[in-house]
Parts: C-alpha cells; sequence; structure tokens
C-alpha cells in the first residue's frame, strides 16, 4: 500500500463487471515511470458484481504477488507486480451518484495529483499519459481531455446526444463565462489536489468538473484533444434525471457566480469608503492642527511674546505656517505619500494653489450667505465646512494624484 501517490488515479464504477478490469490493466500499463500511482475505483455495490469482481482481482494479486515474491526470492527470475502501483476499492452502500462518488474517490486517496476518468473505455487509457505529462509541465494547472477542439470529437453517440452535449457544454461556457475553455462538462481531467483544498461542493449529478471550474478562481486551464468512444459494455447512466440535474448545477453555479461577485465587490466598496472616511477624518485633523498652530503663532507674534507685529502680518506668518506644516503632515500621514524629491515643491505649490483656492471659496460663500441674511457664526460654520471638504477632494486628486473614491 503507498502512503502518499504521486497520482490517483479515480474512476468510478456503477454496473463496470465488462469493463474495469480491462480498463485497469490499460491504465497499469500506460502509467508514466517515475510516478508512484494509485488507482481508486468507487463502487456504489453494483447489482452487477462489479463491487465483488474487483475484490477477488485485489485478492488474486495480492496471492500472486506474493507467489511472485517467493519465486522471485527461491529463482530470481520473477519480476514483482510493480510496487509502485496500487489499486484500491472504496465501496458504498449504494448508489449516491458520480459526482459524489469521485468525491468520495478524492477523500480516500493520497495522491498529490489527482485524475478522474470514467470505467467504460470511453476515456481511452492511452490519453492518461498525456494527461499526466501535460500537467507535470505545469504542475499548477487543470489539464482536461477535450472533445471541442481540434483533433477530439466524439464516436459512437447517436447526433440526438451529441447536439445535447454540445448544448449543454454552450451553454456552460457562456452562462457561467468559461471562455477560456472548450469542454467544461468533460468528465476526463487531471489536476493538483490543492485547487480543490478549500472548495465547498455542493452540486450534484453529473459535472464536477464544472464546479471546479468555477469555484477555483483563476485556475489555468489547459485542454489535449481526444476521441471520446461511445461505451462497448453496459449502460450508460445517463438518463432524464441527469439532465434535470444538469440544469440545476448550471442555475446554481451561475447564481454563485453571481453572489461572489457582489460579494467581492462589495467588499472592495466597503474598504473603499472606510479607506476614504479614514482618510478624511485625517486631512481634518491636520486641518485642525494647523488652525492651532496658526492661532499660537499669531497671537505670540501680536501680544509681543516675541515681537510686535501688526497682526494682519503675523496672520501671514501664521497662514503659511499652518499651510507648510498641513502639507507635509497630510502627504507623510493622511495619504502615506512619503516620497521626497524635486517633485516635492511644484506638490507644495499645487497644495498652497489649492488651498487659496479654498479659501477663496469660503470668502465668497461666507459673503453671498450673510448678504442673504443668515447670522454671522452659522454663514461661517457652512462656509468652512464646504471649503474644507472641498480642500480635502480637490487636494487628494490634484496634489496627491489620488481617486477622488478610495
Ligand atoms: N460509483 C458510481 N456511482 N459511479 C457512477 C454512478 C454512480 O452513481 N453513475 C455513473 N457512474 C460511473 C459509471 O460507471 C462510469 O464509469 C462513469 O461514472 C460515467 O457514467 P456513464 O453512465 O458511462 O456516463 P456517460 O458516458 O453517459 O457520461 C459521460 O459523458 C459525459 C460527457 O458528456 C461521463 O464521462 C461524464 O462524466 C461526462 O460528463
Ligand atoms: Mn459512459
Amino acid at each position: 500500500m503507498l502512503e502518499n501517490a504521486d497520482l490517483s488515479v479515480i474512476i468510478p464504477t456503477y454496473n463496470e463487471y465488462d469493463n474495469i478490469l480491462g480498463l485497469v490493466e490499460g491504465i497499469k500499463g500506460k502509467l508514466p515511470n517515475g510516478l508512484s500511482t494509485e488507482i481508486v475505483i468507487v463502487d456504489d455495490n453494483s447489482p452487477d458484481g462489479t463491487g465483488r469482481l474487483i475484490s477477488s482481482y485485489l485478492e488474486n494479486q495480492l496471492a500472486f504477488n506474493s507467489l511472485a515474491a517467493k519465486a522471485s526470492r527461491d529463482n530470481g527470475d520473477y519480476t514483482i507486480d510493480d510496487p509502485k502501483s496500487t489499486v484500491k476499492l472504496v465501496r458504498r452502500e449504494s448508489k449516491h451518484g458520480l459526482i459524489s462518488a469521485i468525491l468520495q474517490g478524492i477523500k480516500s486517496s493520497s495522491g498529490k495529483y489527482i485524475l478522474v476518468m470514467d470505467a467504460d473505455f470511453s476515456h481511452p487509457p492511452e490519453t492518461v499519459p498525456l494527461l499526466v505529462s501535460e500537467l507535470m509541465r505545469d504542475p499548477d494547472c487543470i489539464v482536461i481531455a477535450s472533445r471541442y477542439m481540434t483533433g477530439g470529437s466524439i464516436r459512437g453517440w447517436p447526433y440526438r446526444r451529441k447536439l445535447l452535449s454540445r448544448l449543454a457544454a454552450k451553454i456552460a461556457i457562456h452562462g457561467l463565462k468559461l471562455c477560456n475553455v472548450r469542454d467544461p462538462i468533460s468528465g476526463f481531467f487531471a489536476f493538483p489536489r490543492h485547487i480543490i483544498e478549500n472548495i465547498r461542493f455542493d452540486t450534484y449529478g453529473y459535472k464536477l468538473l464544472l464546479e471546479i471550474l468555477v469555484k477555483a478562481k483563476g485556475v489555468r486551464v489547459k485542454e489535449i484533444p481526444y476521441t471520446f468512444t461511445d461505451r462497448k459494455a453496459g449502460k450508460s447512466k445517463l438518463d432524464n434525471r441527469v439532465v434535470s440535474d444538469y440544469v440545476n448545477s448550471i442555475w446554481y453555479l451561475y447564481r454563485y457566480g453571481r453572489q461572489s461577485k457582489k460579494e467581492l465587490k462589495q467588499r472592495t466598496e466597503k474598504r473603499k469608503s472606510v479607506l476614504f472616511l479614514s482618510k478624511a477624518g485625517r486631512f481634518y485633523t491636520v486641518g485642525a492642527t494647523g488652525l492651532l498652530l496658526n492661532f499660537i503663532v499669531s497671537t505670540l507674534l501680536t501680544r509681543g511674546a516675541i515681537s510686535n507685529l501688526w497682526y494682519i502680518e503675523a496672520s501671514v506668518v501664521g497662514i503659511i505656517l499652518s499651510i507648510t506644516s498641513n502639507f507635509f503632515l497630510n502627504k507623510i500621514w493622511t495619504f502615506e505619500d512619503r516620497k521626497f524629491s524635486r517633485g516635492t515643491l511644484p506638490q507644495y505649490g499645487t497644495f498652497v494653489g489649492l488651498s487659496t483656492v479654498g479659501a477663496m471659496i469660503q470668502l465668497l460663500l461666507l459673503y453671498i450667505l450673510v448678504q442673504s441674511g443668515f447670522e454671522y457664526g452659522i454663514s461661517l460654520l457652512a462656509a468652512v465646512a464646504v471649503a474644507s471638504i472641498s480642500n480635502f477632494l480637490l487636494n487628494k486628486k490634484w496634489t496627491f494624484h489620488e481617486k477622488i473614491w478610495g
């Protein structure tokens, strides 16, 4: 038994008595050298005895292996069945559907990489090494064996089923925006386990790949062509129920996609409003410190503590100092722009210019309000409020080159 295989091949079976052993042998013969592989068969208590058949195959294998081991010890001319590949059987009590069988198989497997395929030879064993080597070339992507690309095809299906499948693929591609995939409803694909580690699977029915494609966001997809050949032995389990499950899962995945897009938008919107408000808060705090600085400096300058300037002159000094300290505080703290270069001087110029524009807006508004009969105090408050908002927005955009919102 392999503790940790490199590759797990998951094969769900329901009534595949005539296929499964041939397939297992076929795959074993094609497995790439250098990768330890386990084949995990998930059988849903098939009435035709598929499960029992595999059990006895495994027992024989065991007996054969120990015989071979003994013989090779005795004679040295037997090779033991390749210990780099094993077969495992997962038995379930009853039929629970293809997706749940595959998921169960994945859970019971240990491979770093996972390959999913059918048991009825529709997915040719010859394509297995091609899928694997493509995956090894880019081990973070999903590799899909595709019927709907150059070189791919379908053999043996009646026209009606071909059309239905084509339609189902088209619906999935357009409805779920899987524009980079040509066969998103393939049942034959390989991927690294980590891709699905955080996915919660909710659909049922047949199309596991679709759910992976929708939920493993941003995963790279590669496709290789193959010819799907309709089963020779046994019967397809595709029925009306499968079709209606398909429609349901497309609808579910469509809503899922919309929902997660909405959530993402809400989250970034929320982040943007938080950013905007916190910057506005910092900007006003800086404004308040500027006012305080202005007040202290101009008082000191007029009261004779330092000098005895005319109050207008003192105010000009106060304004220049406070605008300058506002500039640096806003640059470093509010807008977190810590680049100082030759461009800083023109930036300072823009800040002074826009602050002047703000002051003009304030004066103009004050004048208009007082002239139209509002009380001076109220008018001043309103004018300061409007001017400081425009000050914030103008400087955000033009001095610090940020978007208004965010
Ligand atoms: N354990 C288990 N339980 N296996 C199941 C179940 C189930 O309920 N239903 C189907 N299987 C197994 C079958 O034994 C077979 O190995 C594989 O799943 C596919 O079943 P089929 O009945 O052969 O499906 P299909 O050939 O009609 O559909 C195929 O084509 C579709 C593309 O149009 C499958 O490959 C799909 O996966 C594929 O999407
Ligand atoms: Mn089939």
